[in-house]
């Protein structure tokens, strides 16, 4: 385990009925806001009319920008700066999915910033101010509610990259999972994977005496194996939503990662892949996590071995360490399978023609990852397995 400083701000109200809140936090940040919000599904479920009343409450004078992308665009957050100005926007609040709280951290930042944003998303500039930001959740996932980072899209250069700043950590987040009831299967079952791949990405890891962090991360990652058939079959019980929302924001928000150093190359790989084909981030984790596991298994074949007896109750029944975490890789596959998520590139229609670009877009000058150091090569071979 190593030294580390922890830090977290956001202020989290959980569970039913926490919409209550809204105007209480809204008091606090002014009376000018900017609602930002995706496709329409906050429309469709009612929520829209229930955060108008609630900001009604608070005498706030809003100001709209929807139709966030999944995959929000460097586009749309010019759109949304553009707006703070022109309106004189005092705080930002988001509603939606890990796309949309995304776009408004974006937005709260590049608001106060006088450059190109885009400066910002590929690390030539730093964040110095935001205005505030408040979410209110509508899909369990990315773990955005309760973390500084966001993701951003460019449409013209074909690149995705996550950016992070303390500046942009919601100063509130509402997580009531009625909110999420309205996800469907396709969007529950990619949450489901990709909050599973933020706790692989601070599982795997080689550092010894871990046993609490390990613990978290073994609980989540049961718990989601555990509930996530029982949501795919029930989608409207609030309950298991309620579970399986807890998970995501644990997921990550930094708690599993205190004392270790994370891996995040197969997060890597799968920007490259949407930010060229536009599909969901859940989507190609799916198909690439395991190929990462199988490609890497050799560098610490006990981790795996924990991971396959501690997550899939694999039974030793004298099998060797190698055999025990083969199995827990296929029970992976066969568990993503089973819900309904993809398992290869040819589920998109993806073939190779590109995925010599995307390999170098993955590593640049250098390498990614640090359970294995991937090189271009390594990267490239995880896509060919992936196809
Ligand atoms: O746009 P609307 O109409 O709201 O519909 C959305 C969207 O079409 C829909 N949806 C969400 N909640 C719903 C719902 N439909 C009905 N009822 C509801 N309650 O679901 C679709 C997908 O939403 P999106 O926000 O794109 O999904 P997700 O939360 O998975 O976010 C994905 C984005 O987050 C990034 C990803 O790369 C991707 O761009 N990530 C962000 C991270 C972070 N900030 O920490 C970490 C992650 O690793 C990830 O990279
Ligand atoms: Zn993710």
């Amino acid at each position: 385990m190593r030294a580390f400083t922890y830090f977290n701000p956001t202020r989290l109200h959980f569970g039913q009925q926490q919409l209550k809140q809204l105007p209480v936090e809204a008091a606090k940040y002014g009376k000018r806001v900017l609602l930002v919000y995706g496709g329409g599904s906050i429309k469709k479920s009612g929520l829209y009319d229930q955060i108008a009343e609630a900001l009604a409450d608070a005498d706030c004078v809003i100001t709209e920008l929807s139709g966030v992308e999944p995959n929000p665009r460097i586009s749309t957050v010019r759109h949304g700066a553009a707006l703070c100005r022109s309106e004189s926007i005092d705080w930002v609040l988001a509603a939606g999915g890990g796309s949309t709280l995304d776009c408004a951290k974006a937005i709260a930042a590049a608001a106060k910033y006088d450059g190109d944003f885009w400066d910002i998303v590929s690390k030539k500039a730093k964040v110095s101010a935001a205005l505030p930001l408040g979410t209110v959740l509508t899909l369990a996932a990315t773990g955005s509610e309760m973390n500084a980072n966001s993701v951003i899209s460019n449409e013209e250069t074909l690149e995705k990259h996550g950016w992070s700043s303390p500046y942009v950590y919601p100063a509130f987040s509402i997580l009531d999972p009625v909110f999420t009831v309205s996800a469907p299967k396709d969007h529950t079952v990619y949450g489901m994977v990709d909050m599973m791949a933020h706790v692989f990405e601070q599982y795997f890891h080689h550092d010894s005496r871990t046993p609490v962090q390990d613990g978290f991360c073994e609980s989540i990652m049961r718990t989601v194996v555990m509930t996530a058939p029982m949501l795919v079959s029930d989608l409207t019980n609030v309950q298991h939503r309620e579970t399986i929302l807890y998970c995501g924001t644990m997921a990550l928000n930094n708690t599993l990662s205190m004392g270790i150093v994370g891996d995040w190359a197969n997060h890597d790989m799968e920007h490259a892949l949407s930010a060229v084909y536009d599909i969901p981030h859940g989507g190609g984790l799916a198909i690439l996590f395991p190929n990462w596991m199988t490609y890497v298994l050799e560098d610490n074949i006990q981790r795996f071995r924990q991971f396959a007896v501690q997550v899939f109750s694999i039974r030793e029944d004298g099998r060797t360490d190698r055999e025990i975490a083969e199995l827990g890789i296929s029970a992976l596959r066969k568990f993503w399978t089973s819900l309904g998520a993809p398992s290869r590139l040819a589920d998109y229609g993806i073939d190779d023609s590109r995925i010599e670009e995307m390999a170098s877009k993955v590593t640049g000058d250098g390498t990614r990852g640090n359970f294995r150091k991937l090189t271009k090569e390594d990267v490239l071979a995880i896509y060919r397995m992936s196809l």
